[in-house]
């Protein structure tokens, strides 16, 4: 009898631990995916959004991909966010990746992945920033909305060796940004400042990062922008129509970021067309436009499925070889068909 397929658990401990341990590859292994998807090795559907009418901030997301090259894998994320967590200390997003193998479909393990899905985001964030920067790793970093995803992206800046002279902070929640200074002087030792106004925040940052938890655009004023400054905006939905149209935008992919009422989306309504998108990031990475010092760059990744493949592809490996994965014996006890 030939041995059933096997399927393995992978904890969000042992996820962490093989992140941490194999940053470098990680980082690889995202850009990897941004170049396959852009080559078409890969297939991402639409994300499907499970909404609730009575608990209208809420939403779990599944997220179907599958990547190609030496991956070959497929799966699916499906992700939680609730945001009305934080009250009870409890992280807004919660997430499983399955992984499939491509060859004969059967699920090939359950990794945890609510890191995975911040890594991948936070990993791309640094990728994008270090080549739309015009002096990249240098300059006054300034960040809105500082949860996880914050956290998570200054982990990968500081991993990818930059050096903020200063990093100004606002969240609505000001326990938020004093929470978040005290880890950046700990971590770091890293010169902070908490902002009492988003204004002083944009206007003073030359790398800024939008990780809020925003669903309409609330940022409206040109001239906050008016010292070109580089902008993550990886929350999607901060930044007015205007803003938009009057800067260079790059996207992880154009067909996925213009839906879902991101800022994106909202400029297409506004204009009827997508000539404002200046590129994907890939675009960029093999120098095939030139980017604007006169006007913001502005990375508005919608965050693809094949990441999180790339991403969990990579932790499974790592984690099966330091015996940190977890087999689960005849998981697929039926798979013989006589
Ligand atoms: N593009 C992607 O690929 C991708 C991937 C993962 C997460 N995200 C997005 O990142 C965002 C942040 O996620 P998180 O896990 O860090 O959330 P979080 O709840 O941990 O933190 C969000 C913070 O933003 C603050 N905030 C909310 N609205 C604000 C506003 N208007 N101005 C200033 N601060 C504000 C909150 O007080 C909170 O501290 C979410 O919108 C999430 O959907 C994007």
């Amino acid at each position: 009898m030939s041995q059933p397929p096997e399927f393995y658990g992978v904890p969000g401990s042992a996820v962490g631990d093989v992140i941490e341990k194999n940053r470098a590859a990680v980082f690889d292994a995202v850009e990897m995916a941004y170049r396959l998807h852009a080559k078409g090795d890969s297939v991402n559907p639409d994300s499907y959004f499970l909404l609730y009418p009575d608990n209208p901030s809420a939403r779990i997301i599944a997220l179907p991909a599958h990547l190609g090259g030496s991956v070959q894998k497929s799966g699916i994320k499906w992700i939680s966010s609730f945001p009305e967590n934080r009250k009870a200390n409890l992280a807004r997003a919660s997430a499983v990746l399955i992984l499939n193998d491509a060859s004969n479909g059967y699920p090939v393990a359950c990794l945890e992945a609510s890191v995975i899905s911040a890594t991948r985001t936070a990993a791309s964030a640094a990728l994008a920033a270090e080549h739309l920067a015009p002096e990249p790793f240098t300059g006054t970093m300034g960040i809105i909305g500082t949860g996880i995803i914050a956290r998570t992206t200054v982990q990968w800046l500081m991993f990818r060796n930059w050096k903020f002279d200063k990093v100004n902070l606002f969240d609505l929640d000001k326990n938020e940004a004093e929470r978040f200074a005290g880890w950046l002087n700990s971590e770091y030792g890293l010169e902070v400042d908490i902002k009492d106004n988003l204004d002083d925040t944009l206007s003073e940052s030359s790398l800024i990062a939008f990780t809020t938890t925003s669903a309409t655009p609330y940022v409206h004023n040109i001239e906050l922008f008016a010292h070109s400054p580089t902008v993550l905006h990886l929350s999607l939905r901060d930044i007015g129509e205007k803003i938009i149209l009057s800067a260079q935008n790059f996207v992880d992919d154009v067909d996925h970021c213009v839906k879902a009422k991101t800022s994106l989306h909202l400029a297409e309504i506004m204009t009827g067309n997508r000539d404002f998108i200046d590129g994907i990031l890939v675009d960029v990475l093999e120098e095939k436009v030139s980017l604007a010092t006169d006007k913001p760059r502005i990375f508005t990744p919608f965050g693809l499925g094949v990441l999180d493949i790339a991403v969990g592809n990579l932790v499974l490996e790592k984690a099966r070889e330091s015996g940190q994965a977890t087999l689960m014996p005849n998981f697929f006890s039926h798979s013989e068909r006589w």
